[in-house]
Formats: C-alpha cells, structure tokens, sequence
C-alpha cells in the first residue's frame, strides 16, 4: 500500500518532467532545421556586435557592410568569434562589446555550412 501512494505520488512529477523533456527536444530540432539568411539571421548580430569598427564610415577596419563582404569574410569572422576571449584577436574587442553568445556563433555556423544564403 505504501508502495502504490509513493507511485502515485511520483507519477505527476514525471509526467510534468517528461513533458518538458518532449518540448526541449522539439525546439533543438526546429532550431537545426531552419534555413538561415543573412538578412534575417546573421545581419542583426554583425549589427549589433561589430559596429561601428567594422561598419563604413565610422569604421575603419574590414567592412562587413553588406551580403558580400560578409560571406567573403566568413571564414575568419567565424575564426575570430571562436577564439579564447583572452586571445588579443578575439572579437569583438573584449572591452568594448560583449562576445557573442553560443547561440549567435552556432547560427553564424550553420549559415557557411548551408551555403550562406541572402
Ligand atoms: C571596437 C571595435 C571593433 C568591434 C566592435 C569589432 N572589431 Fe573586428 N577588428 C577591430 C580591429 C581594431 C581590427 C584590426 C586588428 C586585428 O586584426 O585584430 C579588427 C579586425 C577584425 C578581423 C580581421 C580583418 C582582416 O582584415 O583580417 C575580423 C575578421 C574581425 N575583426 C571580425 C569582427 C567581428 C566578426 C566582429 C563582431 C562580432 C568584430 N570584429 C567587432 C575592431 C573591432
């Protein structure tokens, strides 16, 4: 008797636990499906974390102003955002933006490996 009021007890809570499992797992897998495009993905997070220093006119360093100069620099923007925050390369610089979250490296990923589509 004991034994079935602890089930019935621990029956809800795994049920609850379960569930949330179920939906956790359903946004990881829309999250690797979805197609990736520089105007919808990748453009806000160079504006947001590489303005100005690489944004003309203010900016003088390698412009990633547009589709073109982006994709051309993908290789090493990729590089630089991966690198050990206390690499004097890393970007952007480490007192004058915060890094990029895992999330925004891993769309910046995904988007050279679908091919970088506008
Ligand atoms: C505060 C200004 C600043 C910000 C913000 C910034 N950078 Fe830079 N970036 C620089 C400077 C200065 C250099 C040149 C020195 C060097 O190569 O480290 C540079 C160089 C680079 C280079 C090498 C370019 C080349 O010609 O080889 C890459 C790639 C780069 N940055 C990527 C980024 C990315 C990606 C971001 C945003 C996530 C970013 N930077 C944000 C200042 C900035």
């Amino acid at each position: 008797m004991k034994k079935l009021k602890l089930v019935l007890l621990i029956l809800p809570f795994s049920i609850v636990l379960m569930n949330c499992n179920s939906t956790k797992k359903g946004a990881e897998y829309k999250a690797v499906e979805k197609k990736i495009s520089y105007n919808n993905d990748i453009k806000p997070i160079i504006a947001n974390s590489c303005t100005p220093c690489h944004m003309p006119p203010q900016g003088r360093k390698e412009p990633f102003e547009n589709y073109a100069q982006v994709k051309e620099h993908i290789a090493s923007i990729i590089e630089r955002v991966k690198l050990p925050q206390d690499n004097r390369k890393f970007m952007p610089p480490v007192n004058k933006k915060p890094a990029l979250t895992e999330a925004e490296v891993a769309v910046l990923v995904k988007w050279q490996e679908q091919g970088m589509q506008e």
